[in-house]
């Protein structure tokens, strides 16, 4: 079916359309009701489904024979490690280690806190949770203790599983303590800490704390229980405008429907074919694209503990595709700068056969069309840019590579996937015609796999992402289309920033700021930066009185949002002001500093306070070179 025929279906009849598409996984009830509304008004998919998503990922493949296939290759340059998982191997493990959560008491609906950095163990974490029907949370380990502390609040686990450390290049990160910290800043005390000892370094754990190796071993395989398609597979905790993290919360049924159809149909892989994301399982890439979707079709997956550069050069990317023949490669285009930085000509291909490989994909953040050219040129094979969130689960834009592969576009993720009917509107929800930039929005009913709630606040996922167009999805993306319907992403049209793929909310950063003794009021803007994309800016009012240099408060900053969010936030910069922009009401016109910051035209609002601070701050910004 062409891609045409294959989207038009999805929004004409999307219960027929997924119906058939739930139809190629097995279930253990099949759903009486396809799609639906509950009780808050959410739509949701495959109601009365009986399923269970390690079984799925896990256990059928190897009633249906797959148990020898590799299910997992962990490979770790920084521990000069490689190590491979059959199916039949995965099942032990996990169920090994849903026997010992099940041992602590956790049961069908508990949280369980992930903590952890890209070992096998945390994958064999994810599928155990899964196994049990109780909600994991990962929690990406470059977080610092009070980014972990806010999600253990909000998630309120039963168990916290952790490792004794990271690594990052060659640094050993120890987790143990901020693990520790973490737990001290929470109201929430988990029941239980469950620690993995890496033999880079040993944590010391404190009484009544698990070894890992002894718990898992001494436990007794537990089965999987079947959950209903509409109960919670994860939580996983993403930026929204405000301080304060959203847990997007993940179905059991439509996440495992919309996977599966998005491993065939987007990424073109069949079963026993090597897929890699180099991503993090902590984000929502490395939850889709390292852990369930590959598993969900049998396929390989690679779990690459490492950096695309100096573990140990910036052929590692090339080394890994040539070493485990990997066919679709899906990484952000950062990553991808870094390697072009370090290897301009990309003479390091040359040292490795890649011809395994057929697609690259990218996403996370916009694929700039340098990077583009580039990929293009030295990969010759499609670069597919593809577009999707935290809230999504999977790509909301995308060249439909399994279906039907269309021409790629420089700045595009080409056109929506089947399931997503997108507009772009503009500010009155007036949808505009091609070239016209606007808000990029959803018409409801999302997809299967797409979020039903915000975990423990309704108000705000409904406030959040439908109040201002009702009936329609507001991604918080501005973009447009072209004549031929080809869509292009933007930007954020919130005080969400993307800094090297990472998303992260301004006010989360303002909030680090604000805690140094001399800041009496702070602005952080993300800036264009050549390879991480975008990289926070505070803009810093001192108190009266306040006797600090502007070089020793910025290196104060930066160790304070090191300290607060994690060094991953990658903010260096801080310039004082005089004054901020504001309206009359006392608001800070973020938008007029992003466009001023940007080099775009704006315009200045009529409820500004004062108009004469904006070339007051655009003085100081030149005389910074940040202009
Ligand atoms: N634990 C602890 N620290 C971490 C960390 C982690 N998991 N991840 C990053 N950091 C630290 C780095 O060590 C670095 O510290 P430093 O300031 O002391 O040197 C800092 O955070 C900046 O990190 P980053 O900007 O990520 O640079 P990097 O060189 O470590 O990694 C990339 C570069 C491209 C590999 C990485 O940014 C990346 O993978 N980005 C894509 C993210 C992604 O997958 N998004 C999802 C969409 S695909
Ligand atoms: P996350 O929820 O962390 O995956 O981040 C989602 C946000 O990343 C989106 O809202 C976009 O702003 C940005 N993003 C992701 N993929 C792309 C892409 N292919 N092109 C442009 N922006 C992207």
């Amino acid at each position: 079916m062409s891609y045409a025929a294959e989207y038009q279906r999805s929004l004409t009849d999307p219960e027929g359309f997924w119906a058939e598409q739930a139809r190629e996984l097995p279930w253990l009830e099949f759903p009486h009701t396809i799609l639906d509304q509950d009780d808050n008004g959410s739509w949701r998919w495959f109601r009365g489904g009986k399923t269970n998503t390690c079984w799925l990922c896990v256990d059928r493949h190897v009633e249906e024979g797959r148990g020898n296939q590799v299910a997992l290759i962990y490979d770790s340059p920084v521990t000069s490690e490689v190590r491979e998982f059959t199916y039949r191997e995965l099942q032990e493990r996990v169920a090994r280690v849903a026997g010992g959560l099940a041992d602590l008491g956790v049961t069908k609906g508990d949280r369980v806190v992930v903590y952890m950095p890209m070992v096998p163990e945390a994958v064999i974490a994810m599928l155990a949770c899964a196994r049990l029907g109780a909600v994991h949370s990962v929690v990406f380990g470059g977080f610092a203790a009070p980014e972990l502390a806010s999600r253990i609040d909000d998630a309120t686990p039963k168990v916290v599983l952790s490792a004794s450390c990271g690594i990052e290049f060659s640094n050993v990160i120890a987790y143990k303590p901020l693990l520790d910290e973490a737990i001290v800043l929470a109201d929430h005390k988990p029941a239980h800490v469950v620690m993995l000892q890496r033999d880079q370094l040993k944590a010391e754990l404190s009484p009544g704390e698990l070894d890992w190796a002894a718990w898992e071993t001494s436990a007794k395989p537990s089965d999987w229980t079947s959950v209903g398609a509409t109960d919670p597979l994860y939580i996983l905790y993403t930026s929204g405008t405000t301080g304060k993290p959203k847990g997007v919360v993940r179905d059991n049924g439509g996440h495992a429907v919309a996977l599966n159809y998005s491993m065939g149909a987007i990424y073109d892989m069949q079963p026993g074919e090597v897929f890699w994301a180099a991503s993090d399982v902590g984000w929502v890439v490395g939850h889709s694209y390292i852990v369930y979707g590959p598993l969900m079709r049998g396929c390989t997956s690679v779990l690459f503990e490492g950096k695309p550069v100096r573990t140990p050069d910036a052929g590692a990317y090339w080394r890994v595709i040539e070493q485990h023949r990997v066919k679709s490669f899906f990484v952000a285009p950062t990553a991808f700068r870094a390697v072009k930085k370090e290897d301009p000509e990309c003479a390091l291909l040359q040292k490795y056969d890649i011809s395994s490989l057929q697609y690259q994909f990218v996403a996370g953040e916009r694929l700039d069309p340098p990077t583009y050219h580039w990929l293009q040129e030295h990969l010759g094979v499609p670069v597919i840019d593809h577009w999707w969130q935290t809230e999504t689960g999977w790509s909301i834009c995308a060249n439909m590579a399994g279906l039907e592969l269309m021409e790629t576009r420089p700045g595009s993720p080409t056109v929506p996937v089947p399931g997503y009917d997108l507009r772009v509107v503009n500010e009155e929800g007036e949808e505009l015609g091609p070239g016209a930039e606007g808000a990029v929005v959803i018409k409801e009913p999302l997809p299967p796999s797409a979020f039903p709630t915000i975990w423990g606040d309704h108000e705000r996922f409904q406030r959040t992402y439908f109040q201002q167009y009702p009936g329609f999805y507001l991604t918080g993306d501005e973009g447009y289309r072209d004549e031929d319907g080809y869509v292009y992403i933007m930007g954020r049209m919130d005080d969400v920033i993307n800094v090297a793929g990472h998303r992260l909310s301004t006010g989360q950063l303002e909030e680090a700021v604000a805690e140094h003794a001399a800041v009496a009021e702070c602005a952080v803007v993300g800036i264009a930066d050549p390879d991480k994309g975008q990289v926070p800016l505070g803009l810093v009012l001192l108190k009266d009185g306040a006797n600090v240099s502007e070089a020793a408060l910025q290196e104060e900053l930066v160790a304070l949002v090191r300290g607060a969010v994690g060094a991953f936030a990658n903010f260096r910069r801080a310039v004082v002001v005089k004054r901020l922009p504001k309206t009359r009401s006392g608001k800070i016109l973020r938008q007029v500093l992003r466009k001023m910051i940007d080099g775009q035209p704006y315009q200045v609002p009529s409820t500004i306070d004062d108009p004469g601070i904006l070339p007051e701050i655009e003085a100081i910004l030149r005389e910074r070179s940040v202009l």
